[in-house]
């Protein structure tokens, strides 16, 4: 077990009613300009809105508005929000929102710091030194980035969804009421419980990191999301589900659970091509991947790891034979994905084929491989793209 670093100072109100006193007082802190983030629309018909813009204004602050952000958020929203917070000097960023709506903000907040496009963030190599102070209201439990520093931002001209992060990213404070995520539909809660668990697949699933405790907190938080998924779907406002799925999704992706692992994110490389290419959604993209993935990584020199995984967290006989085990862990796993939560099983059904398999599989291992649980070149991401179909 080699050593690490553990930082996560974001602050978090958990809990219903938290905003009421508190939101005004956390933002006055960085200022009084305010540039209010969100997306389509949903915050509008859930109410929280209204709330956030009164908390707003009895702090006595300057509202602004940008609305819209996609999910898969494209950098022509980045872009709008850097120049907006430039010419409206503003404060702070206040995202309001799923993943989406969050990554957003922090590249509308570290982009209002320089003078270059958003984009060479990513594609040029910029640093990130710097970004305007950032909080998040969370509205959708998945992807983790209101408790982590990092985001991904689609340039869908040039197929291109690329992950990017900074400490200077990192929400300074973030609200986590569940009770905004029960009007988050079937399938959003869904794709976001196949998000949270992949991230904590993405670290679980590392041969090198030996660290009993931190095993044993991700086997929790995998039980966490498949006990608690179904009881969501089933009545939306269960205040007990949502709440386990909330902090669940912080947890899997703040680095906590990271330790010393060196692990590729295998999954997530292949999936972020898919989105890019199609638009998809992430939970969705990486359902359908991780059990084809677990199958081709499977051989016995990692068998040792899905027997952990199939006897800890689906409670298969230990006696059986390990292989046989590990087996039946994928079997459990996509019987939940694919059953349980109702996701789409192939690409085919979703209407994805094999044109770009060969520039997906180069593109994911950014011309070199990717380097996790197994390593894979090119060839392997296209033959896991193929297993998929
Ligand atoms: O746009 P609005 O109207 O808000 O509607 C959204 C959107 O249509 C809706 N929604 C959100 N909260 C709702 C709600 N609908 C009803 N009630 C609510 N309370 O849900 C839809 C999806 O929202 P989105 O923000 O796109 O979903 P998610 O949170 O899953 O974010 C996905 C994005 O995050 C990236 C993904 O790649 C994707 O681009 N990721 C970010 C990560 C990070 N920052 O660390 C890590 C992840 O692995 C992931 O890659
Ligand atoms: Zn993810």
């Amino acid at each position: 077990m080699n050593g690490f670093v553990y930082d996560i100072p974001t602050k978090v109100y958990f809990g219903a009613n938290q905003l009421e006193g508190n939101l005004g007082s956390e933002l006055r802190k960085y200022g009084v300009r305010v540039l209010l983030v969100y997306g389509g629309g949903s915050i509008k018909k859930i109410g929280l809105y209204d709330k956030v813009v009164d908390e707003i204004k009895k702090a006595g602050m300057e509202l602004y508005e940008l609305s819209g952000i996609e999910p898969n958020p494209r950098i022509e929203s980045v872009r709008k929000g850097a120049e907006l917070c430039k010419e409206k000097e503003i404060d702070v960023v206040l995202a309001v929102g799923g993943g989406s709506t969050i990554d957003a903000s922090k590249f509308i907040a570290a982009g209002a710091c320089v003078d270059h496009d958003p984009w060479d963030f990513f594609v040029k190599g910029a640093p990130i030194n710097d970004a305007l102070p950032l909080m998040s209201i969370l509205t959708l439990s998945a992807t983790g980035s209101e408790m982590d520093n990092g985001g991904v931002i689609s340039n869908m001209s040039t197929n291109e969804k690329l992950a990017m992060s900074a400490p200077a990213m990192l929400p300074k404070v973030s609200f986590l009421d569940p009770t905004n995520t029960y009007t988050v539909s079937r399938y959003q809660t869904a794709c976001g419980s196949a998000d949270i668990l992949s991230h904590i697949f993405e670290e679980y699933f590392d041969m090198n990191q030996d660290m009993y405790m931190l095993d044993t907190v991700m086997e929790g938080l995998m039980k966490t999301v498949i006990k608690y998924t179904p009881i969501a779907l089933e009545n939306p406002e269960d205040y007990e589900a949502r709440a386990n799925l909330m902090w669940a999704s912080s947890w899997a992706i703040n680095g906590f659970i990271k330790g010393s692992s060196s692990v590729g994110w295998s999954c997530h490389m292949m999936e972020h091509e898919l989105s890019a290419f199609y638009d998809i959604t992430h939970g969705l993209g990486l359902a359908i991947l991780t059990p084809r993935w677990m199958e081709y990584c499977l051989d016995e020199t990692t068998v040792s790891k899905y027997v952990q995984f199939g006897v800890n967290v689906f409670g298969i006989d230990a006696s059986l034979p390990p292989m046989e085990i590990a087996k039946k862990a994928i079997d459990e796993l996509s019987h939940f994905l694919f059953d349980t939560l109702g996701l789409s099983r192939t690409l085919t059904e979703i209407k994805i084929d094999d044109e770009h398999f060969e520039e997906m599989g180069r593109k994911a291992c950014f011309g070199d491989k990717i380097y996790g649980f197994k390593t894979l070149a090119p060839q392997d991401v296209v033959e896991i793209y193929k297993m998929c179909r």
